[in-house]
Formats: structure tokens, sequence, C-alpha cells
């Protein structure tokens, strides 16, 4: 009888320690994923293209726009030569600069002239460019020269001196530093501008494009004082404000006259997604009254005279 007891305890304890097993290694089944949504911050970037810990907190907008935010890797995996949003490869063919047409074609801009209101003057350098002010097609800023090669421009880019200069200021200074960029783009034609939204539209429909790519007319690369900083691993995405540079930037560009035109989580304002590497030429004293003012940049120059036709 006590055997029997004994025989049954074994079995009961045996059976126990089975069960123990299982749940230990359902649980060692389960546990990898855990431990990578815990822990792997790196996964989760990848997930949503962002950053776990973003240096201001996210609005739902400029969220939502992480999903789009990445036409590179797109453009990548589509293994479409290397054409996007700030890197038209096909300037060199393009930008033949005597040889920009006179008169906007019948076709680009019908009507828009009636939907927006016209520049004056996109030379002058507090210029309203918005998405609801357009520069003419055939408008082409004055005093365009060429980026030295130091700058690693991968195809010939230009950018007026004045502009040119004050990145030259900006580059020196952040090279004692230790920071190295490349330009990724400059000066951009209205016509190079139109063959990048339709680009972009025809990927992803007009109105997800325009949230990162601007129409023709309203993109500030058409002045010629406008880039777009790279020469990272995440270059064109949101990560880049968290890189070195992109922090470099964000502290000292406004020194040299460099104001950064698309903020986080300002989308409802300046009606484009987060764009840490671009960057606009206004002048020094104005970016350093601009960065006072903690104002996005289309705030602050509509509090500038502005002229239009
Ligand atoms: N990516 C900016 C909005 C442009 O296309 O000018
Ligand atoms: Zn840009």
């Amino acid at each position: 009888m006590r055997k029997k007891r004994r025989k049954n305890k074994a079995v009961f304890a045996l059976m126990v320690i089975a069960l123990l097993f299982m749940g230990a290694f359902f649980l060692w089944l389960d546990l990898p994923e855990q431990v990578r949504s815990y822990f792997d911050l790196s996964a989760i970037e990848e997930e949503y293209d962002t950053e776990v810990f973003p240096e201001e907190p996210f609005e739902d907008a400029a969220k939502e726009a992480q999903e789009v935010n990445d036409p590179f890797a797109e453009t990548e995996k589509k293994e479409t030569p290397e054409k996007d949003l700030d890197e038209p490869k096909e300037m060199d063919e393009q930008e033949n600069l005597e040889d920009q047409p006179l008169e906007p074609s019948e076709n680009e801009m019908a009507g828009s002239y009636n939907d927006f209101k016209v520049i004056a003057d996109g030379d002058y350098y507090l210029a309203l460019v918005t998405k609801e002010t357009t520069l003419k097609s055939n408008y082409k800023p004055t005093g365009l020269e060429a980026l030295p090669s130091y700058m690693n421009p991968s195809y010939p880019m230009w950018l007026r001196w004045e502009a040119l200069e004050h990145l030259e200021k900006l580059w020196a200074a952040a090279k004692e530093d230790g920071i190295l960029f490349s330009i990724r783009s400059a000066y951009r034609s209205y016509e190079t501008q139109e063959q990048i939204f339709k680009d972009f539209v025809s990927q992803y429909g007009e109105e997800e494009a325009n949230r990162f790519s601007a129409r023709p007319g309203q993109s500030e690369h058409q002045l010629g004082t406008t880039v777009d900083f790279g020469g990272t691993e995440v270059d064109f995405k949101t990560q880049f404000g968290q890189t070195p540079l992109g922090r470099w930037l964000a502290q000292n560009a406004h020194h040299y006259g460099f104001a950064k035109s698309y903020p986080q989580g300002k989308e409802h304002i300046t009606g484009y997604i987060y764009e840490p590497w671009h960057f606009r030429y206004i002048g020094v004293s104005q970016a350093r009254q601009w960065k006072q003012s903690g104002l996005t940049l289309n705030q602050y120059l509509e509090q500038q005279p502005q002229e239009f036709e």
C-alpha cells in the first residue's frame, strides 16, 4: 500500500516536472520575440523607420509621415537608377544653364498661376516659397556657381555665390569639429523638380508625394540657395537628424545663414514632413533672427515684406 502511494507520488512528480518542462519550452519559443521587442531598438527603428528616442516628441502627422519618408529605400528596392526627390541624376544632362525655357510650356503651369501667388523676385533672399505661392517656371536664379569638388557632390551642382560662400564657411567650421558632409542636392530647375515630382506621384500618388516633394515652382531648391546635406548611412531619412551631422547642422547652420525649413512635427504649418537635411540660405542676420523667433521658416518669412505679381 505504501509502495503504491510512493509510486503515485512519483508519477505525480514526473507529471509536474513534464508540465514545467513544456511550459519552459513554450516560453523559450516565444522568448526571442519578447527580447527583440523590448530590447532591440534597431529592430523597432527599422520597423517604424523612426527614432525610438526622438529629439522632440512626435506628432501624429509626423509619425504617419515616417512611413512614406523613405523614398530612397523604395527606389533602391525597385532597382531603378538612383533618382529621387533630392538627388536628380539627370541634372548633368538637364542643367545646361544657358538653355532654360523663356516661357512656361503650355501644359506645365496651366491654371496654376491663378491658383497661387506668383513670387515677383526669386532672387530676394526672403521670398516666401510655400504651397500657396509659386516661382515662375522660367525663373532661374542669378549668380549660380558650381560647387567645389571637396564638397563631394555626386554630380555637378550649383548654388548662388553668396549661399556658396557661406556654405564654404559652414563647411570649414564643421570640419574643425570633425564633421564631414556630402552635398546631396542644391539648385534644381523648374524642369528637374517637375520630373522628380512626377516620379514620386507615380509611386505614391499626388497627395502623399506632396508631403515630401514640392510641386514644380514650389521648391526652395529652385531658388539656388537651398542645400540637402548628407554624408551618412541615413541620408534623406528622419534618422539623419540624430546623427552628429544632423545635430551639428541643427545647432550651428543659422550662424552661417542657413535655416532648417521643415522641422519635426510641423507639417501642419510647413506643408512638409520633417527634413533634417534641407537648409535654405537667407543671410546670417536673418537666420539668427529666425532661430531666435522659434517660428518655422515659412511663418518667419510671412512676417517679412513679400512681393507678388
Ligand atoms: N523636399 C522638398 C520639400 C522639395 O522638394 O523641395
Ligand atoms: Zn531639399
